[in-house]
């Protein structure tokens, strides 16, 4: 009698226990089972409540320099930054912007001479105009574009990048930037984004050219922020754009 109460008990602890550890574990391989293949995995760092806010930060707080990485500043963002304080009034005997008859002898010198003089310093005028932080790039950059104010026809130097921006292939690289990024809100629609591989959402996007709907995404606009919040160069987001696109005509 008392040895089959014992039974019964060790029989329905047994059947607990199985509840307790079984069922949690049936549950937990239904969702792996569901969400495998979906292509959205919850535990993704991308798709992180903070990372997917941290991309909806407005404009102004997600930190782009002019565009990009180090190294990328164009003429006109490194003048108007810092050469600007000297060169804008004349101060100290620098030639004034856009002043033809400031600049006409120390262009004659050459675009060379100039960015020399100006990465190493010449007189009154401090090397790099004193950020030392500035690339040689940079300083050439802000030479050409202070000189072809003043009447010159200097070539500010490319942005690396940039110039190599055909070699950015959609299919490896582009795949690699909209899965890391663009699919936390491309994937499912997020804030009215077109989806990934809906023609309809695509085709009124389109209409004015794919070029011209990367052009806008650089920029940003309405919930897209510029480039998606990628930092990379504008040549990989645009093969990030071209893999979404190919895969939505
Ligand atoms: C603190 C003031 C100051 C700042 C800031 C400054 N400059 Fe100058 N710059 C001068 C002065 C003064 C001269 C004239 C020097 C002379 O001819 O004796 C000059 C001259 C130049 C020249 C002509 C050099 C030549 O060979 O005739 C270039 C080019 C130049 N600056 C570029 C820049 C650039 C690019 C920046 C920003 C990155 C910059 N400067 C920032 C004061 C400044
Ligand atoms: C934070 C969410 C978000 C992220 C991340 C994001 N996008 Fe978008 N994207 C949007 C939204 C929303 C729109 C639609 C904006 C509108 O027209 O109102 C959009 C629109 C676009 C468009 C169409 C622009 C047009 O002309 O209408 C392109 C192209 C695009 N995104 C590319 C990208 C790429 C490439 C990435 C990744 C590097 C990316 N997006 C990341 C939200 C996002």
């Amino acid at each position: 009698m008392s040895g089959s109460n014992v039974k019964a008990s060790k029989g329905i602890a047994g059947m607990i226990l199985a509840a307790v550890i079984g069922v949690p574990l049936f549950v937990y391989l239904l969702i792996k089972l569901f969400t495998s293949g979906s292509g959205i995995d919850i535990t993704r760092s991308t798709m992180t409540t903070e990372a997917v806010s941290a991309r909806l930060q407005p404009v102004g707080s997600i930190k782009i320099v002019d565009g990009g990485p180090p190294g990328s500043k164009s003429g006109k963002a490194v003048y108007e930054s810092l050469c600007i304080s000297c060169h804008g009034t004349g101060l100290a005997g620098a030639p004034k912007f856009a002043d033809a008859a400031d600049w006409g002898a120390r262009i004659s010198k050459g675009f060379e001479t100039l960015w020399t003089h100006a990465i190493q310093g010449f007189n009154a005028m401090p090397a790099k105009g004193g950020a030392a932080d500035l690339t040689d790039d940079e300083v050439k950059r802000a030479v050409a574009f202070m000189g072809n104010s003043a009447g010159a026809k200097f070539e500010e130097p490319k942005v690396e990048g940039a110039a190599a921006g055909a070699a950015v292939d959609p299919a490896t690289k582009g795949k690699e930037i909209y899965d890391s990024v663009c699919m936390a809100c491309h994937t499912a629609g997020l804030a009215g984004a077109p989806k990934f591989g809906d023609k309809a959402d695509w085709a009124p996007r389109l209409k004015d050219g794919v070029d011209n709907a990367i052009a806008i995404a650089i920029k940003g606009i309405n919930a897209m922020p510029p480039k998606g919040g990628y930092s990379g160069s504008d040549a990989e987001f645009a093969a990030a754009a071209h893999y979404i696109i190919n895969a939505s005509k």
